[in-house]
């Protein structure tokens, strides 16, 4: 009886197993053709399924086997050696492709090993990654390809020709990334390259040479970045640069020739720097540049001599910074370009004292045929020196802020359009802050040029002594024939005005 319900037993559980394996082979079988389906559908890099996937493609523009353009989500669990990469080998005709790191996702290297199946690949663009270095031939020796796109991806090293035998490389852009440093050599035979965009990082130095090999380059973009020193050798080789924007960084002076090397520059932008100081010949060579931006700087002088080089500038921006005077001297070699309807001036919020050095604005005023420069100087405002002694003047009932110019000052006025619409619009951003009291504050063309105190004159009338002011002596010093011209016209207006 006993053994019967024990071999009874038994039997069950010899059952139980029997069914357990089965069902154990069966799952197991299910399994492996469910691999092999995937496995066949996602030989293609267009149709890869499956939710393990380290990435998903939309292909367009081509059948399945011939797409031409390639937007692909990246998730993680992408190694550098992945058997993924070589997916690429089945769209060898993608000329776009776009490569989006997920939020969850992660990339933190080039995906060298695939891009070298897409010889026919025209623009890459890859966002929002992780990628610390970018390795040497990153790009895998791409013959097409004229546009790469990196930005934002936590960039920080570029390791010696990560950017090399790219022939066709025409925009390269790494903006918004933490890259620290340019080295030589990162920047190897990239014959046709004209875009440079290195915008938003955090480069605080640039070896010498380090754009040498980029002799097609036309535009260097290195604004919101942390350079500090700039040396001519820095440049070298950009001899086709015609676009330099440095703004936002911490420039504090620029040395002589700094900008020697780039022959045919012609907008330079500086503004939102720390510059205190530009020696004599910092711009020597530049002299094709007509746009120059200093805006939001430290600059309390300006060298008597220094626009000798940039004598083409026609866009000139000196707004913002602590500059107490500017003389003819210092714009004499660019007047001329203002006086036809194209240039712009910017002067405002500086710290101008209101004396004879500004003298030249009047005659500039009288010239100046654009509206833009003639409003612009119509709003300059001076700051009234305490007097020490006869050389301070009696505040101008008219001469007083946020009032109607009296339009009958001392020069002859006579053919310009006075619109009282545009002038005294005290809204305008360009106002100069408050900074003394309002009373020791004047609109500098509102103030005759004869009743412009002389720092040491003892007084403002004569115009032979207004001669003998710092300035004009430089002038006659310099003695060259235009000085010479400027200084006599000069004088017969100031006659003039003296005799009137
Ligand atoms: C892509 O394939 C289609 C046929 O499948 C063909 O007609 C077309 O020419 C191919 N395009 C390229 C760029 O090879
Ligand atoms: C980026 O990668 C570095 C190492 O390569 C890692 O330490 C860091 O945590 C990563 N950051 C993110 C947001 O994934
Ligand atoms: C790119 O060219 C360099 C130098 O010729 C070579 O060492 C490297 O292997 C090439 N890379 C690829 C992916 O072709
Ligand atoms: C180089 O890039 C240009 C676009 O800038 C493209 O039109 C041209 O076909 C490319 N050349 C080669 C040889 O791929
Ligand atoms: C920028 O670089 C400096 C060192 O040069 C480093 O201390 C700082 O953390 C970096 N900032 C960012 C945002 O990477
Ligand atoms: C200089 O920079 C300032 C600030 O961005 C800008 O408003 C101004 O238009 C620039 N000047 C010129 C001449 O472009
Ligand atoms: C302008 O100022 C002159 C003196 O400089 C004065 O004679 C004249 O009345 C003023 N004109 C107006 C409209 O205020
Ligand atoms: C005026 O000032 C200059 C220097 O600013 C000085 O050389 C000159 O002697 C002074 N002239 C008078 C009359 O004080």
């Amino acid at each position: 009886m006993e053994l019967r319900r024990w071999r009874g037993t038994l039997k069950f559980y010899f059952l139980l197993l029997l069914l357990t394996c089965a069902l154990a082979k069966l799952k197991k079988e299910r399994e492996r053709k469910k691999v092999v389906k995937m496995k066949s559908e996602s030989d293609n890099l267009c149709t890869i399924v499956g939710t393990s996937a380290p990435f998903h493609c939309f292909c367009s523009d081509g059948s399945a086997s011939n797409a031409t353009k390639a937007k692909c989500w990246v998730f993680s669990g992408l190694t550098a050696e992945h058997s993924f990469w070589t997916l690429f080998s089945t769209q060898p005709f993608i000329r776009e492709l776009n490569l989006m790191v997920t939020p969850m996702g992660q990339l933190n290297f080039l995906p060298t090993s695939g891009l070298q199946y897409l010889t026919q690949l025209q623009t890459l663009t890859i966002l929002y990654g992780n990628i610390s270095d970018i390795h040497a031939y990153a790009l895998a020796n791409l013959t097409k390809v004229h546009e790469v796109r990196l930005a934002k991806n936590q960039i920080i090293t570029l390791s010696q020709r990560a950017f090399a035998h790219l022939t066709n490389l025409s925009v390269l852009d790494l903006e918004e990334n933490r890259i620290v440093e340019l080295n030589r050599n990162v920047f190897f035979d990239l014959p046709l390259l004209s875009k440079l965009l290195l915008k938003l990082n955090n480069i605080s130095a640039i070896q010498e040479g380090a754009f040498r090999q980029l002799g097609q380059l036309v535009e260097l973009d290195l604004s919101a970045n942390a350079i500090s020193v700039l040396t001519k050798d820095v440049f070298a080789g950009l001899l086709e640069l015609k676009k330099l924007f440095l703004r936002y960084n911490k420039i504090v002076m620029l040395g002589d020739l700094t900008f020697a090397e780039l022959w045919i520059l012609e907008e330079l932008d500086l503004e939102g720097n720390l510059i205190e100081l530009i020696s004599d010949r910092a711009f020597a060579g530049l002299t094709h540049l007509f746009k120059l931006n200093l805006s939001y700087n430290k600059l309390k002088t300006l060298r008597s001599n220094l626009l000798d080089s940039v004598p083409a500038i026609m866009d000139f921006d000196l707004r913002h910074n602590e500059l107490e005077t500017l003389t003819l001297d210092n714009v004499k070699p660019i007047l001329h370009n203002f006086h036809n309807g194209n240039g712009h001036f910017y002067l405002a919020d500086n710290k101008f004292v209101c004396d004879c050095r500004l003298a030249w604005m009047h005659a500039l005023r009288n010239e100046a045929k654009g509206e833009k420069i003639r409003e612009a100087l119509d709003k300059l405002t001076c700051h009234l020196q305490k007097a020490d002694g006869e050389s301070s003047i009696k505040p101008h009932a008219d001469a007083v802020l946020n009032r109607r110019p009296n339009t009958s000052t001392g020069l002859d006025y006579a053919g310009e359009d006075v619109d009282d619409t545009v002038y005294y619009d005290d809204d305008d951003e360009d106002e100069q802050p408050q900074k003394s009291s309002p009373e020791n504050l004047r609109r500098v063309l509102e103030i005759p040029p004869s009743e412009l105190p002389c720092a040491n004159a003892s007084t403002t009338q004569a115009p032979r002594i207004l001669l003998n002011t710092p300035s004009y002596a430089e002038i006659n010093s310099n003695s060259g024939a235009i000085c010479q011209f400027y200084t006599v016209l000069s004088c017969c207006i100031f006659m003039l005005v003296g005799v009137s």
